[in-house]
Formats: structure tokens, sequence, C-alpha cells
């Protein structure tokens, strides 16, 4: 059995084949960064218009390097939800089309619950139920993942998510778009105890986060208290320290709150997904964190981290139990549970 998927939610064309083991056969992704770099951040009409020009041949591209044909397709994936709707509508369509044309299963997706899926594949075994950290440019929450399509929501961002306010740093830096590598890569020359930037919920009894205080005391840290703007610091070591410093209260607060949703769970189990969990010190601090309170850690590698449509193989779980969608699927910009 194989299955087409399509990811289209933001900045990144992706699509992949795999079986219902699940085992990848391909993944591609067409990442749009040169597109949006000189504006700094991702513009939704660019990213739509991108995935059009590109969803064809990354979907050709998938299926040539998994040596499968579109006659050999038994049921055509696409996450629908969370994301940019024009982006989202684009493969939404696509899949739609395609389930039509070739007259077999429409599968939809949830995008939260695939990068939380991406420890499933990247482990080859089960992992549920787990706490589960999505920590990507959109979001930042906490689950308790019963199953890999039952989740519960222990906690999230009140304001921004943790990969964007990198990537707001970034720019206040003048580091550039995407922010979280640069940031990290600048971060490494840096001495993280320089500054002490505040870490928000850090010892409350609640597995909220907020960024944006973090990101204003950045912004005041380069320009000075209450200067709102300002040319970028020049390159050196107090800039670097800046770098350092904030990724570290990100570090520090995001593997506190999962030691405690790990704590109050009970669970043993930590899978953690998103663009931001490519970064080096988030990812040893997790590894320390997790094995401080004798759970197992579940990180992808980094091209599973960051957005992939080989994470939709979630849907052979929506599969197994026959939940299809319907030819009037929608794109669901918000995340509104499973
Ligand atoms: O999951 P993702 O690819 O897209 C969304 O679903 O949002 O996450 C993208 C986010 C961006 O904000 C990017 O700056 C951040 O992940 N990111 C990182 C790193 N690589 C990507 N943040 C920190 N360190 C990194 N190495
Ligand atoms: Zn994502």
């Amino acid at each position: 059995m194989f299955f087409l998927a399509i990811e289209t939610s933001c900045d990144e064309t992706a699509a992949a084949v795999f079986t219902e083991e699940p085992r990848v056969l391909a993944n591609v992704v067409a990442s749009q960064t040169e597109l949006h770099a000189r504006f700094g951040g991702v513009v939704p009409e660019v990213a739509a218009r991108a995935h059009l020009q590109r969803l064809l041949p990354v979907i050709d591209e998938a299926l040539t390097q998994a040596g499968v044909g579109l006659d050999q397709v038994g049921a055509v994936v696409v996450l629908n939800t969370p994301g940019l709707v024009g982006a989202l509508l684009v493969g939404v369509s696509a899949a739609k089309m395609l389930a039509l044309a070739l007259d077999v299963p429409l599968i939809a997706a949830n995008h939260i619950e695939a990068h939380i899926y991406a420890c499933r594949l990247a482990a080859g075994h089960d992992i549920f139920p787990c706490v589960g950290l999505v920590v990507s440019g959109g979001h930042t929450a906490l689950f308790h993942c019963r199953s890999a399509l039952e989740f519960e929501l222990l906690g999230a961002t009140i304001d921004d998510a943790a990969g964007e306010a990198f990537d707001k740093v970034a720019s206040i830096l003048g580091l550039g778009f995407p922010g979280g590598p640069a940031v990290e890569r600048e971060a490494a020359g840096g001495n993280p105890a320089a500054h002490r930037f505040p870490r928000s919920f850090l010892h409350e009894d609640r597995l909220d986060f907020s960024f944006s205080g973090l990101k204003t005391a950045v912004l005041y840290a380069v320009h000075g208290q209450g200067v709102a703007r300002g040319a970028p610091p020049p390159p050196g070591p107090a800039r670097a320290d800046v770098a350092a410093g904030f990724q570290q209260a990100v570090v520090d607060v995001l593997s506190a709150k999962a030691r405690q949703a790990l704590r109050r769970t009970g669970l043993k189990r930590l899978a953690v997904g998103g663009g931001v969990a490519a970064n080096r010190a988030l990812r040893a601090a997790l590894e320390r964190g997790a094995a401080a309170e004798g759970a197992e850690l579940f990180i992808p590698p980094l091209v599973l981290c960051t957005d992939n449509a080989a994470m939709a193989a979630v849907a052979v779980e929506k599969w197994r139990q026959g939940r299809f969608a319907p030819l009037d699927l929608d794109a669901i910009p918000a995340y509104a549970g499973s």
C-alpha cells in the first residue's frame, strides 16, 4: 500500500511517499527561504504562489525517488490544518484533485500531530502514550499524547511561538532569515550567562509559555531601555552574548516545562517536534532533562524536525481506522485539536 502525502502549510512545498508500516520511501522538500528572505519573514501570498508553481514537480520527484507510479498510489494524504490559509489551500486542492482522479481515499492529517509523529517515524516503533512538545514557527505547546491521534493540550504559548521569537531576535540582531539557525550559529560564539533574560512562568505550576517579554528584553539589551527601534548591532562578542543569552532563556523554559509535564502526567516518554527541535542546545538540554526524570527522549533527525510531508504518515493510523476525508475537505488555518 503506497500513500502519497502533501504538505504546504507555510513556506516549504513538500511531498512524500510511504507505506502502511509506515516506511518512508521518499521525502522531498522545496524550501522557499530565498523568496522570503528579503522581506525578513514569510509573506503568505508569496508562499501560496510558490506552492502553486512547485507542488506538481515536487510530487513528481517524490514518486520518482520512491519508484512508485501514480497508478500505484492507494491513498492521498494532506496536512490541512493548521497553517496559512492560502498556502494550505494549494495542498488541499491538489490532494482532492488527485484523490478524485485516481479514485482513491483522501485522508486529512493535522500538522501538529504530524510533528510528534515524526518521532514515531524516526524511532521505528510505537512511542505512545507520551508527552509531546511541539516547538515550531507558529506553535509552542505541550500535549498529553494518548495515541498518535488523541492529543490533550496541557499548555501553550500565550503570545509568540518559540520559533517566532528566534526569528524576531534574528531580525533585531540583523542576522537575517530564517532566524533559528542564524541565532544558533551566533550563540555558539557567545556567553549564555552574560545576560539574564526573563524566563516566563518558569517557577509557576502552569504549562504555558510566553516569549514576547523575552523578545522585548533582547531589544532593550541591544538599543537601551524603552528604545523600540534602531540599527542592528555590529558583529562581535556583545552581539554573540545577546544571542547566547536569549537562546539559553528559551532552552531553560522549554526544558523545565517539558520536565514539569512529565511529572504531572507520570509519563516516561518525551517526544519533541517542530523546527526549533533542530536547535542543538535545546536537544542537549532536553536530553539531560528527560534523563533526570527517568524518561526516554524522542527527537527526530533535523530533516524530520522542520516541515516535511513524511511526518504526514500519521495518516496511516487514520487509514487503519477507515477515517477518510470528504472531497469537500477544507483548509483550517487555526489549530483546533484532534
Ligand atoms: O516546524 P517549522 O519548520 O515550521 C512551522 O511549522 O512553523 O518551524 C520553523 C521554525 C522557524 O521559526 C525557525 O526559525 C525555527 O523553526 N528553527 C530553529 C532552528 N531551525 C529552525 N530555531 C532554533 N534553532 C534552530 N536550529
Ligand atoms: Zn511545522
